[in-house]
């Protein structure tokens, strides 16, 4: 790893430890889009699960319900806080002891064994990845023949409204757009994942209703996801001028009970093959 990519992954690493505190409590974001995703992988008894870029875990519950409790179930993230407040979680709900467990790692260099895994999951985690072809290799080798990978995106670029980008703009109207990670997109990840040596790779768009009851909701949400690093520079003017600006395009999203976000997202599967292509 060089030292850009490595000062790359502390930032990420520290905005998510900033961020587990509240992650997924203002509204139930992960936690319905893991029900997808673990839907998607469509899970036996059983079975092996990696959970790569776990988060606090909002996958690794519902795979464990999957497989039951002759399956196992590992989460690997790159957030310390992270891994604490979902091995806390985990230990508040029923799941049987050495089913899941979790542990702080990067998903470009798993420290696992070879062909173990049936199934590697990664719910919004590949567009984080400097360097993405080492991930999905990482994620191959750990799966075994016939395993499946897979992973969710955002339809759009990032979670949350569209119109984001033009109320960073006016807030800092200098600030550079980050260059979107190659990954980011289905058929991007598609692209990676054959270069990577899976096969049948597809992709399925879902979609999720949520609704924020106020102004405050939905800027405690942005506190709540990667936004916040952002959210983290603003002066308190400039803080002032974002809430307004969300406010005033919030007025186009007001449904009963406060301002309604559609997410879309694509689910993309794809197989560990019987041998390596040529
Ligand atoms: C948007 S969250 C998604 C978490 C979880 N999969 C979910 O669906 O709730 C992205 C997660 O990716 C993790 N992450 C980013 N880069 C990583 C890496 N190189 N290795 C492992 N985890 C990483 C972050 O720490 C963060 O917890």
């Amino acid at each position: 790893m060089n030292g850009s990519s490595e000062d790359l992954k502390a930032g990420i690493a520290g905005v998510f430890d900033r961020v587990a505190v509240t992650y997924d409590t203002v509204i139930p974001f992960f936690e319905t889009f893991a029900r997808y995703l673990v839907g998607a992988a469509a899970l036996h008894l059983g079975q092996r699960v990696l959970d790569v870029a776990c988060g606090r875990g909002a996958c690794l519950r519902v795979a464990a319900s999957h497989v039951g409790p002759s399956g196992y179930v590992l989460g690997v993230d790159l957030s310390r806080t992270m891994i604490d407040l979902a091995r806390q979680d985990l230990a508040d709900v029923d799941v049987p002891a050495g089913l899941v467990e979790v542990r702080v790692g990067d998903g470009e260099h798993l420290d696992l064994d070879d062909d173990f895994f049936d199934v590697v999951l990664c719910g919004f985690g590949v567009f984080f990845f400097p360097d993405p072809a080492a991930a999905l290799s990482e994620c191959r080798r750990v799966l075994r023949i016939g395993g499946r990978f897979v992973s969710s995106t955002f339809v759009g670029g990032g979670g949350g409204y569209s119109w984001i980008g033009d109320v960073i703009r006016e807030v800092r109207p200098a600030t550079p757009m980050p260059t979107p990670s190659p990954v980011s997109t289905g058929s991007g990840l598609i692209e990676f994942l054959r270069r990577a040596g899976f096969t049948e790779a597809t992709t399925r768009r879902v979609e999720a209703r949520f609704v924020f009851p106020d102004v405050d909701a939905y800027v405690a949400w942005n506190w709540s996801t990667g936004t916040r690093r952002l959210l983290e520079s603003f002066s308190p003017e400039e803080a002032k001028t974002y809430r307004r600006a969300s406010a005033e395009r919030l007025e186009d999203h007001a449904v009963t009970g406060g301002y309604e976000l559609i997410q879309a997202a694509e689910l993309t599967v794809a197989t560990s093959p019987r041998q390596s292509p040529v």
